[in-house]
């Protein structure tokens, strides 16, 4: 795809389907850091070859842990791969580390490179560049380790990072960021003594199963975690369940068109990911989840039959566990009927965009009733949208979830700038046109997962 692409997207009148997405995220990020940190030999299976996660693995390939690629979806990266772990004896990189747009990359290897021995610079795109690492210098900050910021905006990337042997602290955490208490749970693992994170709210818990997962003793009480350093994670074989962000995008699509079933196979069912589908069955949406597997990270499938939509107000507990799901949720509230009101989400300013402002300016120009708080938006739904020409801003979740607000608007909805997708859903184009190919068909098909193609 080249940075001009672009979605065209028309109606559909019917979504019966079943097909799985790609690989999660975070979990795949943590994947690929814990592996190369780890003794021994790692397999991670269903690893999603976004550029994030593929930035993230080659951030560990500079630091010493190679990996040998067993399966890849064509066109994009490898899908099943060995890695070979340094045990936490990382090598210097030769040059600055680049995390691309990614926000997660960038704040768990701070925490990884507080506590080594050497200096080391990460560096991201204009979107990374501009977005605030100040609530990850602070902590490691006080555990020792010197972060320079080389960017043209204060407080903000490129970071040059002088590793050291840390000290352990006890951090209230201001803000609750599942990156922010990563990156001190991984510096934690360096420093002499028990580290203790406070969220002051629940967030995703990916780091504190993997770690579990690769041997390390972590304890958790509460929203409060604390972490022994000395501890060396242990090689593990790792299966990646499907990510239930990208998922959102079809369940949102699927619930708003009464008629419509999808069932979408091997999803995370993390708890802490899964206020999604609470929302959406607040708003009406008829869904049955089932965890399959529930070791180290639970997953299984979410089967969905759409249903006319009314609004909901998205809980302040609620708001970390969907932070990302929340531009697909604007679309869904702007196709239920009633008010639909998120607020306590400023942290959505400092996402890949301003995610309130993206938001707000592409649901006006498809006909949506939108008002804009400093922390939010509250949308009165039902207003007939119509197409649009509708700018991604380079944010692959604004490309998405437009792309999903096209599939009920009249007329042609193009939205630019779609190549951005690939930062987390390698192959979106390609279900997306599949479910355009099948826009009124009244029996359910199947698509082949992605690997095959
Ligand atoms: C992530 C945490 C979230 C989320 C991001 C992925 C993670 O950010 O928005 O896409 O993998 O830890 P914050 O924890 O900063 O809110």
């Amino acid at each position: 795809m080249t940075p001009m692409s672009e979605f065209r997207v028309t109606a559909i009148s019917s979504l019966h389907a079943e097909f799985s997405v790609p690989g999660d995220k975070s979990i795949s990020h943590r994947a690929a850091i814990l592996s190369g940190l780890a003794t021994g030999i790692s397999t991670i299976r269903n690893f999603l070859p976004s550029e994030d996660c593929l930035n993230t693995l080659m951030a560990m390939q500079a630091l010493g842990a190679r990996h040998e690629v067993l399966a890849e979806l064509a066109g994009y990266g490898p899908t099943q791969l060995v890695i070979h772990g340094q045990a936490r004896q990382l090598s210097a990189p030769s040059a600055p580390i680049d995390c691309g747009n990614s926000g997660t990359g960038m704040r768990l290897l701070a925490g990884l490179l507080a506590g080594q021995a050497f200096s080391s610079e990460l560096i991201g795109d204009a979107s990374l560049s501009s977005r605030p690492m100040g609530r990850i210098i602070t902590p490691l900050g006080q555990m020792g380790a010197v972060i320079e910021t080389r960017g043209e905006n204060p407080g903000c990337a490129p970071l040059v990072i002088h590793g050291c042997a840390l000290t352990p602290i006890t951090y209230q955490m201001p803000v609750a960021s599942a990156q922010v208490k990563s990156a001190i749970l991984l510096a934690g693992l360096f420093a002499n003594g028990i580290t203790t994170v406070i969220q002051p709210a629940a967030t995703r818990d990916h780091t504190e199963r993997m770690l579990a997962s690769f041997g390390v003793n972590i304890r958790q009480d509460g929203n409060t975690i604390s972490i022994e350093g000395g501890q060396t994670p242990v090689a593990c074989e790792f299966t990646v369940p499907g990510d239930i962000s990208s998922a959102a995008f079809w369940l949102v699509a699927a619930a708003a068109l009464p008629g419509s079933r999808l069932l979408l196979n091997n999803v995370g069912l993390n708890p802490t990911r899964t206020a999604i589908l609470k929302v959406l069955g607040r708003m009406g949406a008829h869904m049955i989840d089932t965890v399959h597997h529930s070791s180290a990270e639970p997953s299984g499938n979410i089967e969905i039959h759409g249903a006319p939509l009314t609004g909901t107000t998205i809980l302040p507990g609620e708001v970390p566990n969907l932070i990302d799901e929340i531009p697909v949720i604007a679309v869904a509230a702007a196709l239920a009927s009633g008010r639909t009101v998120i607020r306590n989400a400023r942290e959505l300013r400092v996402k890949e965009t301003d995610r309130i402002s993206t938001v707000v300016a592409n649901l006006r120009a498809m006909g949506a009733t939108v008002s804009e708080f400093d922390d939010g938006m509250e949308i009165v739904g039902a207003q007939p949208l119509h197409a649009a020409a509708i700018d991604s801003f380079g944010d692959h979740r604004i490309a998405m979830a437009f792309a999903i607000a096209g599939l009920f608007a009249t007329g042609e909805t193009v939205i630019h700038n779609t190549a951005c997708v690939n930062t987390s859903y390698p192959g979106f184009a390609h279900h997306l046109q599949a479910i355009l190919n099948h826009r009124s068909a009244p029996e359910d098909f199947t698509l082949p997962t992605l690997s095959y193609l």
